[in-house]
């Protein structure tokens, strides 16, 4: 999704933006721009497609001379993503530049209102009005100037605002979109993200919803939406740049997937300690603990299959019904949800926009919510009753890998935690659960070392066209996100099934040299699993079984084998998805795709 920038201080600005936008590429976009305050008032200069266009229009920013400015990446909602919808966008009479993330619900109203005064819009976006009306509303006055803007806007936005007549002064305005401002000496910052600021300082601010804030080289000045000045702490980020950088592999996915053992590491240890799992983070009292009838899982996408894993282990677990739904359908479903209900929303960013609404509709209703995230300070962090974060450290490949197994592990980890507080296993399953559960950082390792085959596999089979997934139980919530792993970043058109749901329809499409990926790790479920292989063979399929380590049978079926390491049959999932992410990686390099920013997708995605 969009990111944004901004820098005060006594150095080039537009180096530091630049810089700032390309930490900002792995989120996904489709233009840029930079507009730096100088003194022959603001420049602005804006591109389609990649940063590396804009660094060539601009001559790495030495075109642009100024020591303060705003930066922006742009991924396009209103209107096609051109050099004049990119961002920034300056007002008429040039005196303000804006960058906005976020959506302007009510622009088409505003546009029209605008237009009547006599303003002139080149672009289509919704963020155009936002210019506009800081040019109209200006007095002189560059507080008063943003929050009478502000005051008119409906929507989610977070805002970055530089004036002509104010050389070295920046505004930043948060509702409903990730801003952090960066403090930094005789400089500040803010972006939409921490990986922009990492390389300049740790020290942040997180703004919340409704805040504003002023930066000048020599400080910040924070406002509540009434304009009244308030303080508010600075964090330190704990994430070090070598995190957001390659560190010699090809590709941020590699990295990320080769990371997941000390990912497992730093997010299990700290919360095993002398036998026991510590959540502190988790602070449902007794009482309303067990007054919990019912659990909701919500999330999207890859955090979403995450989600199902977790329904299978804590159903199974702590015997509490779990329901699992995708947020953008939760939202609007007038769901069943009260002060009984245990809502657990999943995300790494903490800004999905889906997410957040959904959240909020069972935060009106009355329902507990416990967040696991992996980014600290984010929206759905602050929102959340309890956190625990998922400690992967930053993930840019924009198809997720470490961010999701942090999130199976957190969940099996929690279902494990809240079957032991209901009473619900005894100290003997409770001590050979947390035992599995700390050997997971290994378990991994042994994923990824079991399988030297799979850039083999993928050579092998990196030219099928269509993609079936199958498996029964948390074998098939490894499906969901097997297949979603593929075809994000191969763009083979790929599908999960429940596998005893083949036969209900979609055995139609099995035909001859089909591949299906048949997941057969839990073993009670095997005996099926095999008559569904027998029936996707006897159509022509070509089949490649995924089992357990020392499995035999599958051979006798399956033309390929990929072998998972043991553990406890609930928490199979984690170690099942490491060779499907390493068969997908190794499959889109072979089709020459662009595997960390694969093409329409976005990190975060923070719109709706
Ligand atoms: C897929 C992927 C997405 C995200 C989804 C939710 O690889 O990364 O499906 O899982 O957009 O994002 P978060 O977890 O940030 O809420």
């Amino acid at each position: 999704m969009c990111g944004i920038v901004g820098f005060t201080g006594r150095r080039d600005a537009a180096p530091i933006l630049l810089d700032g936008l390309s930490k900002l590429e792995y989120r996904g976009y489709d233009s840029a721009g930079v507009a730096v305050g100088g003194q022959s008032g603001i420049q602005m200069v804006k591109t389609s497609g990649v940063i590396k266009n804009l660094k060539e229009k601009t001559h790495d920013g030495m075109d642009l001379p100024g020591h303060s400015g705003i930066g922006h990446t742009r991924w396009a909602t209103h209107g096609a993503p051109t050099d004049l919808n990119a961002h920034p966008h300056m007002s008429n009479n040039e005196k303000f530049a804006i960058v906005h993330n976020g959506i302007i619900e009510n622009y088409a109203v505003l546009r029209e209102e605008l237009k009547e005064k006599g303003f002139i819009f080149k672009s289509e976006t919704d963020t155009e009005v936002i210019v506009h009306l800081l040019d109209f509303y200006y007095t002189g006055d560059f507080k008063t100037t943003v929050m009478k803007t502000v005051a008119r806007l409906e929507g989610s936005y977070a805002l970055g605002v530089i004036c002509a007549d104010f050389p070295g002064h920046l505004f930043a305005v948060r509702e409903a979109g990730p801003l952090i401002l960066g403090v930094g000496v005789d400089e500040h910052y803010f972006a939409s993200d921490v990986t922009a600021l990492i390389s300049h300082t740790k020290n942040v601010i997180y703004l919340e919803d409704g805040q504003f804030a002023q930066l000048t080289p020599d400080g910040i000045s924070l406002y509540d939406s009434t304009g009244a000045a308030i303080e508010a702490p600075v964090t330190r980020v704990v994430w070090d740049i070598e995190a957001a950088e390659k560190g010699g592999y090809e590709h941020f996915m590699l990295k990320e997937i080769m990371e997941q053992p000390s990912a497992l590491k730093a997010t299990i240890e700290p919360r095993i300690k002398q036998g026991e799992i510590v959540l502190d983070e988790f602070s449902l009292s007794e009482e309303d603990l067990q007054n919990i009838n019912k659990i909701i899982i919500t999330a999207c996408g890859s955090a979403y299959y995450a989600g199902c894993q977790g329904k299978y282990a804590i159903e199974e677990l702590c015997r509490i019904p779990v329901e699992i739904d995708l947020a953008s359908e939760l939202r609007y479903r007038n769901p069943l949800v009260d002060d009984k209900t245990l809502l657990i929303v999943v995300s790494q960013s903490g800004e999905t926009a889906d997410t957040i609404a959904a959240m909020k509709e069972c935060k009106d209703r009355g329902a507990k919510i416990l967040a696991i995230v992996n980014v600290v300070g984010s929206t759905i962090s602050k929102l959340a009753d309890h956190v625990i974060y998922t400690w992967a450290g930053p993930e840019i490949a924009v198809a997720t890998t470490k961010g999701y197994s942090t999130q199976v592990a957190v969940l099996d980890l929690f279902a494990v935690y809240l079957a032991k507080r209901l009473g619900r296993i005894d100290d003997a399953r409770y001590q050979e659960l947390m035992d599995c559960i700390r050997q997971f950082p290994a378990l991994v390792q042994r994923a990824i070392d079991l399988n030297p085959n799979l850039m083999q596999l993928a050579e092998q089979y990196h030219n099928k066209e269509n993609v079936f997934f199958i498996g029964r139980y948390n074998d098939y919530a490894a499906c969901l996100e097997g297949s979603l792993k593929l075809k994000e970043i191969s763009y083979i058109h790929s599908e999960a099934y429940a596998a005893g749901e083949l036969k209900h329809g979609t055995i139609a499409l099995i035909e001859e040299g089909r591949l299906v990926i048949a997941l057969c790790c839990y073993e009670r479920l095997f005996d099926k699993m095999m008559s569904n292989i027998k029936e996707v063979k006897a159509r022509g399929a070509c089949v490649l079984g995924v089992a357990l380590e020392g499995n035999r049978e599958i051979f006798k079926e399956a033309d390929d084998v990929i072998a998972v390491p043991r553990t406890e049959p609930i928490f199979n999932a984690l170690a099942e998805i490491i060779p499907l992410q390493l068969f997908s990686y190794y499959v889109a390099k072979e089709n020459g795709c662009d595997i960390d920013k694969p093409k329409n997708l976005a990190k975060s995605v923070t719109v709706e």
